[in-house]
């Protein structure tokens, strides 16, 4: 890697959460991953990742979630970045600052969303010019949610979740969100969903047609019955307060719940910004849960923001 002078410049990008509208899980791999069949859509909770060249490594995170982020090398935003060095046979350092808004460990890719946002920053920051195809190849190997949170709206993933393929989707949803306080682990959700299996024979997953007909339709209350997540009693079993939160949102009027990935996030769809508010107002009034937040669904993916309104 020869020597080169510091770009000087600071690149941001912003990058969404997401949910699971569908995650019909497989058998276990020999890898220890899982096949699935799933139905990834971006929903309007961001972080913001900014990257510029430095004279050491460093890692800042503010925002409400800034606690439970790593600040050293298995952070995925530096891995991201690392990655990308690499490949650009760049090996200056990286000053990496990430405004945390996406819950940690919550099951919506808070982690994953900021490796695609870096790695789409480091591309733009060094003009390296990736088309999305490379950069998604990228990601696969970050994370297997990663290469979806860089193209967002509503796609179907297959494999462990990084092959992706477009969905014929209409309309906008109104999310409400049930945060939980702590987070929980990924493996350890894949594990518990095994373990309840037991001997069962598990099919290979395929997509689900009533969902699919159900985002064609644009129809709130069709989706709102056609979520489905095979990881959601797994989660209850390791969280069982999680069940009543569920059940929480679907009797103060939600159209369709489900827990967020592995969780413990439950995602709550609504008929309409009003529904979405007094939802909100209900899950806060019953003292049950915590934190809340409200978005709206689908959302783009990662994009850069212009230098003067990045806010960090
Ligand atoms: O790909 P990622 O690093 O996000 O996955 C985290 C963990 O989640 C994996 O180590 C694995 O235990 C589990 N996983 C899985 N099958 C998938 C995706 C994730 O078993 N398709």
């Amino acid at each position: 890697m020869g020597h080169r002078t510091s770009t000087g410049r600071r690149v941001c990008v912003r990058v969404p959460a997401k949910v699971n509208l569908e995650l019909t899980v497989g058998p276990p791999r020999e890898d220890g991953y899982h096949n699935l069949a799933t139905v990834f859509h971006a929903v309007g909770l961001y972080d913001e990742v900014c990257v510029e060249e430095s004279d050491r490594w460093s890692v800042e995170v503010s925002g409400p979630y800034a606690d439970g982020v790593p600040r050293g090398g298995s952070n995925l935003a530096v891995k991201a970045a690392r990655l990308m060095g690499g490949t650009a046979e760049i090996a200056t350092p990286m000053r990496i600052a990430i405004d945390k808004q996406i819950p940690v460990q919550g099951g919506m890719a808070g982690g994953s969303a900021d490796a695609a946002a870096a790695l789409l920053a480091c591309d733009a920051l060094w003009e390296l010019g990736m088309g999305r195809q490379e950069l998604e190849r990228y990601a696969a190997r970050l994370g297997s949610d990663v290469p979806f949170l860089l193209s967002g709206g509503t796609a179907i993933g297959s494999g462990r979740g990084e092959n992706l393929a477009p969905v014929l989707a209409n309309g906008t949803y109104q999310w409400v969100f049930a945060l939980s306080p702590v987070g929980l682990s990924t493996p350890a959700v894949y594990a518990e969903c095994d373990r309840l299996r037991g001997d069962a024979v598990v099919p290979e997953p395929t997509p689900a047609e009533e969902l699919m007909a159900a985002l064609r339709s644009g129809e709130a209350d069709a989706l709102g019955a056609a979520l489905t997540n095979d990881l959601q009693e797994a989660a209850f079993s390791l969280r069982p307060e999680l069940r009543e939160v569920y059940a929480l949102g679907i009797h103060a009027g939600a159209l369709g719940g489900i827990v967020s990935g592995s969780g413990p996030t439950i995602a709550f769809l609504c008929a309409d910004a009003e529904g979405a508010l007094d939802l909100a107002v209900a899950l806060a009034a019953s003292g049950e849960v915590p934190e809340i937040k409200r978005a709206l669904g689908p959302t783009h993916g990662a994009h850069v923001v212009p230098a003067a309104v990045a806010s960090i």
